[in-house]
């Protein structure tokens, strides 16, 4: 088991990075209220809640289960946790745990960052994503019928525990959705992890133990050094989101059904290497070795043909990482360092979706 800390301004928040950890032990480390509600949805609850709970028998602990999915990231249901949580008397002596994926993380961890103005969040995260990404850094979002992620807040948690094992029983595309995360880091700030990746992609599809500590362990340190230098997003945090600017347009376009998250990723990745390419920033050969990772580990490249690049190009405009009404590419400069430029036009893009395309 590995202890890693995320530093603040304010915080110093420990993740605990390990397979199998989860232990009454563990998390009675880390709880400090009487109360405890575990927040999860009807799929993770019915694998793993009875054993979270039976963790947990020295505190007085309820549990809550919402539906499963992305369209009850939303108002709705935020409402929904509150007035469970009121109704039951809670107070500020509360610690919530959000058991789950990203959808999870984010509604819960939203709900705790308001619940009585903030109390104690403890994320489990059981998705691939969720462990190397989303469950570290503190935004917190549910959706708004205009876009995803609309309304939220940044709320540290006071705790991450990373549970490697909870993979084992996540679906297979799921998991690889969950590689395109691993691989930005490889591409943004750790060219050896993308190597490394290529050359163990049959270990890593096969849930290879060893493989899941590594690349966990590597991908929420290559995380923690860019939320620790910039919590809110003004500078080097916008470099986690390489290859979305195209991703999130394509997942737009195709009104987020049939595509998962890294899928989308994977292909707005490949994207924005060929266009530091076209900008000689990037070496070919780094761009061949980028392809070539995505493609070994099942990773979409193409863009899907069922959508028009006209399409792709407006909902480009809807980003809301957006400023002054510029697409904001971030670019690679070389493997493993990254810049922003918002210079590049819409016909220029629409130039270079169509060369991509062809
Ligand atoms: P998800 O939470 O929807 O989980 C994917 C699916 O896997 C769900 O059906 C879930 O029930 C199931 N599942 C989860 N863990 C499981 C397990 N161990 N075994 C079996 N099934 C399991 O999807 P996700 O990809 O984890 O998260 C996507 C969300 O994360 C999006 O809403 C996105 O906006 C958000 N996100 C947030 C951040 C952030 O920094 N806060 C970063 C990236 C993404
Ligand atoms: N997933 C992007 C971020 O946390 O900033």
């Amino acid at each position: 088991m590995k202890k890693i800390f995320l530093s603040t301004r304010s915080n110093k928040i420990p993740i605990v990075i390990g397979n199998g950890i989860i232990s009454s032990k563990l998390l009675s480390a880390y709880i400090k209220s009487k109360n405890v509600v575990i927040i999860t949805n009807e799929t993770v609850g019915k694998i793993y809640l009875k054993k979270i709970k039976s963790c947990l028998k020295n505190y007085n602990t309820k549990t809550l289960e919402i539906k499963d999915g992305e369209k009850y990231k939303n108002l709705s249901v935020f409402t929904k946790i509150h007035d469970y949580l009121i109704n039951n008397r809670f107070d500020r002596d509360l610690t919530i745990i959000a058991l789950g994926g990203g959808v999870i993380g984010d509604l819960v961890g939203f709900v705790a960052s308001t619940f009585m103005r903030g109390v104690k969040l403890i994320h489990l995260p059981t998705t691939l994503l969720a462990q190397v990404d989303s469950s570290i850094g503190g935004k917190t979002a549910v959706n708004h019928p205009s876009g995803k992620n609309l309304i939220g807040t940044f709320y540290q948690p006071d705790t991450v525990i990373i549970d490697t094992k909870f993979l084992l029983t996540l679906p297979e595309k799921e998991y690889i959705s969950g590689l395109a995360e691993v691989i930005k880091y490889g591409l943004i700030s750790k060219p050896s992890l993308l190597t490394w990746m290529n050359k163990n992609s049959k270990k890593i599809l096969s849930k290879d133990k060893d493989c899941l500590s590594y690349i966990v362990l590597t991908s929420a340190k290559e995380k923690i050094r860019f939320v620790s230098q910039d919590e809110r997003e003004s500078n080097v945090r916008a470099f986690l989101n390489y290859g979305h600017t195209l991703g999130h347009a394509i997942e737009a376009a195709m009104n987020y059904r049939n595509i998962l998250h890294g899928q989308a990723i994977s292909v707005g990745m490949l994207f924005a290497s060929m266009l530091s390419v076209e900008k000689n920033m990037l070496n070919i050969n780094h761009f061949n070795l980028i392809e070539d990772t995505l493609e070994k580990l099942n990773l979409p490249t193409e863009i899907p043909k069922g959508i028009k690049t006209r399409d792709i190009i407006k909902h480009m405009k809807f980003d809301k990482k957006k400023q002054d009404n510029r697409n904001r590419f971030v670019l690679l400069n070389k493997l493993g360092s990254c810049v922003i430029n918002d210079k590049l036009k819409d016909d220029f893009l629409c130039k270079m979706i169509e060369h991509y395309r062809s």
